[in-house]
């Protein structure tokens, strides 16, 4: 009859609180089980471990390669030999197992499946199995670890730990190692947090994945081409505090790299346009004046008419010339609304409006100066040009505002100075080519701005 070992806690924990001792054994020992045969569907797994490992004792942890698991279950698909339709029926059947796609690098996809399980190929392998099938995963291998531990338990009268393993990639690293896919019996994560270690430092962050490792060390004896897909691990501490494999699984909220890297920028290119709103309201924090000039440099490849470069931004950082501006404006502001018969504390009201360009970290001033505009002989033409002109100037400052978003700055576009800029050239010291395109506010939101989902065009889209 098993006895529990000495560091067995008293109370058998299931709160999956971490234990403070060390996961380290003295010693520990690695079997292979041999003499397993090829397994079909059907095959009774537990029992043909009964017969090549009747030398299992409790604390055992019976390692098992999912591929006999996969097989034994029924988890072998057919497809064609022909390597074209075998590709086919493979990039199907990874869709299939599939429920994300985090990543694809060339020829290789890499798959999160309905486990959670984040893998090449959603785990299908050909590796192992006849030339015309291929093997998924098992369905459950937890429950796969937790059927073969009852198993034993019944047949053989010892108490296992059993974790089903499979080969896998290292997103940092070269080379691929087994990991735990399926576990029963064992505390899988050994967490230090709150101990301290020898020289007296807190282990704030440590927490080893001991069924990965016992997973890769069995490996060690099982290999890849010898036919020995199960080795029993000996002299380990168990301790089973309820986890299983999909403890193991980082959730999404912690997940820092939820995407691949060519996923990531095809989302950062998809929501660089939306993800710009209007932000009013901004933190004292300052701005970074490379963010600033990234922002302006992307702004200026918009696209112009006749090869030309007929946008300037003008950035303010003259705090006494900025009010001096701004100042003029409401002046000149504050004359039109006053002909228009407000009230006064609408006028008041409409001029609050403009505080925005005294409160914003940083203000930058878009001109148009349409060098290199065509004249034409007629006014029809001529007025054609300029609103070709004016359009050029609207996608640099859209671009500017696009840019600014993507640095992590707010921006609002504000039209005054379009109706001051006589006063704008002026205090400025700019010539009439220069046509002011309103002004943009800048700086640090004081909330994070919404992003604008991208709606369906609707009555905006007319295919024709
Ligand atoms: C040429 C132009 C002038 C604008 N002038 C002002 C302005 O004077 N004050 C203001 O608060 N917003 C101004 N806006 C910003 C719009 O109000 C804003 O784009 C609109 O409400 C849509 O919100 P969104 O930018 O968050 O998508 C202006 C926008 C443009 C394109």
């Amino acid at each position: 009859m098993w006895t529990r070992p000495r560091r067995w806690p008293a109370r058998r924990s299931n709160s999956l609180e971490p234990p403070l001792s060390d996961h380290a054994s003295a010693k520990l020992e690695i079997l292979p089980v041999t003499g397993l045969p090829e397994f079909r569907p059907g095959d009774d797994l537990t029992g043909a471990i009964v017969t090549a490992a009747p030398w299992l004792r409790s604390g055992d942890v019976v390692v098992v390669t999912s591929k006999i698991v996969s097989k034994a279950e029924g988890r072998l698909v057919r497809v064609p030999t022909d390597p074209e339709a075998r590709d086919a029926a493979r990039r199907d059947l990874v869709k299939q197992e599939a429920v994300r796609i985090v990543a694809r690098i060339a020829r290789t996809v890499i798959t999160q499946n309905r486990l959670g399980i984040v893998q090449a190929a959603s785990g299908i392998d050909a590796s192992n199995v006849a030339g015309d099938e291929v093997a998924l995963l098992p369905a459950d291998p937890d429950a796969s670890a937790l059927a073969l531990r009852n198993g034993l338990r019944e047949r053989l009268g010892v108490e296992v730990a059993v974790v089903v393993t499979d080969t896998m990639g290292r997103a940092w690293r070269v080379g691929q190692t087994d990991n735990a896919i399926g576990a029963s019996g064992l505390r899988v994560l050994h967490a230090y947090r709150g101990t301290i270690d020898g020289q007296g430092n807190e282990l704030a962050v440590t927490e080893v994945a001991i069924a990965d490792e016992l997973a890769s060390a069995a490996d060690l004896v099982k290999g890849k081409l010898g036919g020995t897909p199960v080795a029993v691990v000996r002299g380990l501490v168990l301790e089973d505090d309820g986890s299983n494999a999909r403890t193991l699984i980082r959730p999404l909220e912690e997940d820092l790299f939820r995407l691949g890297a060519n996923e990531a920028i095809a989302q950062g290119r998809r929501e660089a346009v939306p993800v710009r709103r209007s932000v009013r309201q901004f933190s004292d924090a300052p701005v970074s004046p490379i963010s600033m000039r990234r922002a302006v440099g992307s702004a200026l490849t918009a696209p112009a008419p006749h090869h030309t470069h007929p946008v300037r931004f003008v950035w303010l950082r003259d705090g006494a010339k900025r009010k001096e501006l701004l100042d003029a404006m409401r002046e000149s502001w504050q004359a039109d609304l006053n002909g228009d018969e407000f009230t006064p504390e609408q006028v008041a009201k409409r001029l609050s409006r403009g505080d925005i360009l005294y409160r914003a970290p940083e203000i930058v001033i878009p001109f148009l100066v349409p060098d290199g505009a065509h004249t034409y002989p007629d006014a029809r033409r001529n007025d054609c040009e300029k609103t070709m002109f004016t359009v050029a100037g609207g996608a640099a400052v859209q671009g500017l505002l696009v840019a600014l978003a993507a640095e992590g700055l707010g921006s609002c576009w504000i039209g005054s100075t379009i109706f001051a800029a006589d006063i704008v050239r002026d205090v400025l010291g700019l010539d009439e080519r220069w046509q002011p395109l309103g002004s943009v506010a800048i700086g640090i939101p004081l909330t994070e701005p919404e992003p604008r989902v991208s709606a369906t065009p609707g009555e905006g889209l007319l295919e024709l």
